[in-house]
């Protein structure tokens, strides 16, 4: 056996015996100088190099290094052991006040549309629903609206192509829910609508309107006021009055609007209502026969009414909001207080 390789052999048993009774940062240290440091053991090996056969040489390097790497690793290992605590810097303290979590809350327009549709089921209406991107077809056309009308210019609607809108009111989902299906039709359509309007305090250029449709044989205008009445009861309580003006749509005949009395001054007139008493709330009618045609309803068999409602409006009214858009702007401190 060459001398050296032997010395090596005996190193690594006594390293790894006083390895196993390291039992502080010191030792470990300690350990290091005597077999790694400058004047430790096994450097003192590797300067007896020299002195080996030239063709031993590599044998012996070779095992004095493995054992410099063992013992490297095995030190690492043992300071990992005795090092302080290394995690997260900020550690976490007991003695502080939770985070109070953030819960959210729909937004009052849905809120609206969902009383909204909880008060017409209760009348023996369904949900029906249209797409927002309509053809001048659903939009104008069918509802008997002639190709000059004023809201049909594009300085009204949007348009996304020649032929193809943003649709403006909820009314084109009439004509698709009577294309579909027979009388009797009871459905309202919640949804939002588009115009080209500038945005102030009483309008948006995107909106929310609830249709109304009832088509039956012999329905009357007298339906159509005492679902009304009966929306606006159950919607703003027992004080709230009803009142119809004459007025003209393409779609109905006869047509009217229809206003609540101001739920915020009680009808006596305040800035809300322009010291009206009264604030609009949309249009309604007897559904025109010539868009029963245009679905082909039998209008000698069939009558129909129709409601519009402007949802931003009633939300306005119910959580006193004086500007639409406050409901649009997703400023949580005002919609965290609504
Ligand atoms: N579509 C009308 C609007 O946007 C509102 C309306 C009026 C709807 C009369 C109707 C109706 O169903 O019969 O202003």
């Amino acid at each position: 056996m060459i001398p050296l390789l032997a010395k090596l052999e005996m190193l690594r048993e006594e390293a790894s015996r006083e390895i196993k009774r390291i039992s502080s940062v010191a030792d470990t240290a300690a350990f290091r100088i005597k077999y790694l440091g400058r004047k430790g053991e096994i450097t003192a090996c590797l300067r007896e190099l020299p002195s080996v056969p030239i063709e031993l040489r590599p044998q012996v390097g070779a095992k004095a290094n493995s054992l410099k790497l063992e013992l490297e690793n095995a030190i690492d290992e043992k300071q990992k052991a005795f090092a302080p605590w290394q995690g997260p810097k900020t550690r976490l303290d007991l003695t502080l006040p939770g985070r109070s979590r953030f819960l959210g809350k729909k937004h009052p327009i849905t809120r609206t549309i969902e009383d909204i549709i909880s008060i017409f089921y209760g009348l023996g209406f369904s949900v029906a629903e249209g797409p927002n991107v309509e053809t001048d077809y659903y939009n104008f056309d069918a509802l008997n609206t002639p190709a000059d009308h004023p809201a049909r210019d594009i300085n009204d609607t949007f348009y996304v192509e020649k032929g193809i809108c943003l649709r403006t009111h909820t009314s084109p989902v009439q004509i698709r829910v009577m294309e579909r299906q027979k009388p009797p039709v009871r459905i309202i359509a919640p949804g939002r609508c588009y115009r080209k309007d500038t945005a102030d305090a009483s309008h948006s250029p995107n909106f929310f309107q609830t249709e109304g449709l009832y088509v039956d044989a012999g329905v009357t205008f007298a339906d159509l006021k005492g679902v009304i009445n009966t929306f606006a009861l159950r919607m703003f309580g027992k004080d709230v009055q009803v009142r119809f003006r004459p007025h003209f749509f393409p779609f109905t005949e006869p047509s009217v609007e229809y206003d609540f009395s101001c739920v915020i001054c009680g009808g006596k007139g305040c800035r809300t209502c322009k010291n009206s008493g009264w604030i609009e709330i949309s249009g309604a009618g007897m559904v025109d026969p010539a868009v029963l045609k245009a679905v082909g309803y039998d209008s000698e068999k069939y009558s129909g009414y129709a409601f519009g409602m402007g949802v931003d409006r009633i939300t306005m009214l119910r959580y006193r909001v004086s500007d639409i858009r406050y409901l649009y702007d997703n400023d949580l401190r005002v919609l965290n207080n609504l």
